[in-house]
């Protein structure tokens, strides 16, 4: 997003798929480097076409609206898709909202344009788009100069060290070039619209959101949200009453989200509608600390600080512990959120050397900002911004407490009254109707609003000279203030309390991008019968897999039947999403129908006493009595127990026939 460039007085948006600085690092004056990516560039197109076609084949996902040639960025989700969906969104209920003790919230997609105009969205949620001048297509300004400039650094072997060093610049800069100097590099570059390759227009800011009128009249605009953050946020006062008027406390949502994507592409990763899954965690600003912080302190993984960014160093394991006690982290609240969600990650099945936490470069993060790290996940495409951790301080909360005019605070109650010195601002509602008669209120409301360094300027000024020139927004000029208007004093003040803002931490988790990443490193292919026969599996832990178990009886005969029920209703009774395959293909056909979906385990009915269980990964069998079979699926499915653990406590079973002999018969 281009947010930042606009301004600083909304959201901060974070990081570009590929962050500049990991391909400038690797890029920097090294041919055999940028020849290394172009190499691997190709094995990736063709990993991604593989796990592509088996995703939509078993429709775990695909184009919504397809026979009507699909909408770019809009996606449904199949069977399987629907359940790794579910499965990763009640583990994360689990892992944050029961763990953590969150208040979960549901509010409407739709949202009033007074919302999104108080959180900066209506003005400033735009990114920078060219059109291609003779067909009106659209395009992101920014994606196409990084999509030259990295072309060029991959593919073209005849560039200068100078020209290297110019291009890796300019990715480093992307997010800082105004809309002038993006259209003069697509002018000096001679970058055309990639599809028609005719001249493009001049980059011009375009809002993301999809807006619409609530009611009939037309008269009340609205939008479709574009995060869900705004919903907690408005809610703030009556969930900080329903927590018993107690900090810290965070609340979660999960719903749809929706931006009208310039140029959607990457399937998952960039669409125009997705769910999304937020945490607004509010805290003391004057404390940070996390009574759990010590949970996670011991945890160790990649993270990719600031510095090393800019020094051109890659990611680095450190531990959680000292890069908060070193201020690499800014508080204990977003480190353990940060160790919480690399838990959440790699317990769905994301690869942790694959994993890391990059800190925001100052021009990503708006002025408000703390501090600001994304959980990226390698894939395909690069590195995935995939989840976004901020501190975004009491910047929200205050913005619409002034619009809605309702005070958005906490309070801290003090054991025994404290003696404080507070400024005083007493205007003379007398003297300044006579003054400026109709304009009095706005004079008023400007004085009363002024921080402390401006009033004691004022204070001396008064002193001094008897009158000075005052701005006065509202009006939208200075008024002149005698002596007599206004008495400014630092008074002693007994307090009872301590009212303050505040700050919130946002986890803000973008599920499509992490189911997306995951069937990404979920996915391989293994050798069948020949060597040119390759069979697909995912590799879904058992927590997230479409389906858990699969029935097969061995070969149709009714007593097998019987017994294949029999297990289905045991499995049903304990919890255990099930199929049953009765169609007559060969048992390592149907072992490989199921692999690819990814289902963990697969029992065989070869006879009326006793099964076989399979586990997918390593294709061992063991023999398990019929009527004990469903609880043994369900200590591994569940977790209670590994493979391993069971393969101890159960005789093997030697197949008869392999799965991939059998694969390749039909
Ligand atoms: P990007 O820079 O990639 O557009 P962003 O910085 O705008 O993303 P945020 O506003 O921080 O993203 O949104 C929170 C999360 O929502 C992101 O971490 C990402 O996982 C997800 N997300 C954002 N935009 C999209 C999209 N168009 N499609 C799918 N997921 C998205
Ligand atoms: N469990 C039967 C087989 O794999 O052949």
């Amino acid at each position: 997003m281009l947010l930042r460039l606009l301004s600083s007085a909304s959201r901060a948006i974070a990081a570009k798929p590929h962050p500049p600085q990991t391909l400038a690092a690797a890029a920097v004056g090294a041919t055999s480097t940028t020849r290394k990516l172009a190499a691997m560039a190709g094995n990736r197109e063709a990993f991604r076409v593989a796990v592509g076609n088996t995703l939509e084949r078993r429709l775990f996902y695909v184009p919504s609206f397809k026979i009507y040639g699909g909408v770019a960025g809009l996606y449904d989700y199949g069977p399987p898709g629907c359940a790794v969906k579910a499965n990763v969104l009640a583990f994360w209920r689990q892992h944050f909202v029961l763990e953590e003790g969150m208040l979960e919230v549901d509010c409407p997609c739709v949202t009033p344009e007074v919302v999104l105009k108080a959180s900066g969205h209506v003005e400033k949620f735009t990114d920078l788009m060219v059109k291609d001048e003779k067909t009106g297509s659209c395009y992101r300004a920014d994606h196409l100069l990084k999509d030259f400039c990295k072309e060029k650094l991959e593919n073209d072997n005849t560039l200068s060290p100078e020209k290297v060093e110019e291009l890796n610049h300019i990715l480093a800069v992307l997010d800082d070039l105004s809309a002038e100097q993006l259209g003069a590099k697509i002018k000096e570059y001679g970058i055309v619209a990639p599809d028609t390759k005719n001249l493009l227009s001049d980059p011009y800011p375009f809002n993301l959101m999809f807006q619409t009128s609530i009611g009939p009249s037309g008269l009340s605009a609205g939008y479709m949200r574009p995060e869900t953050a705004q919903g907690i946020f408005v809610n703030f006062k009556d969930l900080y009453y329903y927590n018993g008027n107690k900090l810290p406390f965070a609340a979660a949502q999960i719903g749809q989200a929706f931006r009208n994507e310039i140029s959607p592409r990457q399937g998952l990763l960039r669409v125009r509608e997705f769910t999304l899954a937020e945490i607004e965690h509010f805290v003391d600003p004057e404390d940070k600390s996390h009574p759990k912080f010590s949970d996670v302190s011991d945890l160790e993984f990649l993270m990719f600080p600031r510095e090393d960014q800019l020094t051109g160093r890659s990611a680095t394991r450190l531990r959680l512990g000292e890069a908060v006690s070193e201020g690499t982290v800014n508080n204990e609240t977003l480190g353990f959120f940060i160790g919480r969600v690399y838990l959440f990650l790699t317990q769905l099945g994301i690869d942790k050397d694959r994993l890391r936490f990059r800190q925001h470069l100052p021009n990503e993060m708006a002025h408000y900002a703390a501090d600001c790290w994304d959980a990226e996940i390698e894939c395909s495409y690069g590195w995935i911004e995939c989840v976004g951790i901020a501190d975004r301080s009491a910047y929200d909360l205050r913005a619409h407490s002034d619009k809605s005019g309702v005070p958005l605070e906490a309070h801290e109650k003090f054991a025994e009254p404290r003696e404080v010195e507070k400024l005083v601002i007493t205007p003379s509602k007398k003297e300044l109707g006579l003054a400026f008669k109709g304009s009095q209120k706005m004079v008023l409301e400007a004085l009363e609003a002024m921080g402390e360094t401006e009033a004691l300027g004022m204070k001396a000024a008064l002193e001094s000279k008897g009158d000075v020139e005052f701005k006065v927004c509202t009006l939208g000029k200075d008024v002149t203030i005698k002596r007599n208007m206004v008495s400014i004093n630092m008074e002693k003040k007994k307090e009872h309390q301590r009212k303050f803002t505040p700050s919130v931490i946002e986890p803000s988790f973008g599920i499509g991008r992490i189911i997306y990443c995951l069937f990404e490193h979920c996915f391989y292919q293994r050798t069948g019968k020949t060597d040119d026969e390759q069979l697909n599996v995912f590799r879904f832990p058992p927590l997230v897999a479409p389906i858990k178990c699969t029935v097969f009886p061995l070969v149709k005969v009714e007593k097998f039947d019987v017994v294949a029920k029999k297990i289905s209703k045991a499995l049903t009774t304990a919890g255990i999403s099930h199929i049953i395959d009765i169609t007559g293909t060969s048992i390592g056909k149907r072992y490989a129908r199921t692999d690819e979906i990814g289902v963990p385990l697969a029992i065989t009915v070869d006879s009326t006493t006793s099964v076989t269980v399979r586990d997918r990964d390593s294709k061992d069998q063991i023999r398990v009595e019929v009527d004990e079979v469903a609880l043994v699926v369900k200590e591994v499915t569940d977790g209670q127990s590994t493979w391993a653990d069971i393969m101890w406590r159960y005789p093997a079973h030697t197949a008869l026939a392999t799965d991939e002999e059998e694969a390749s018969e039909t």
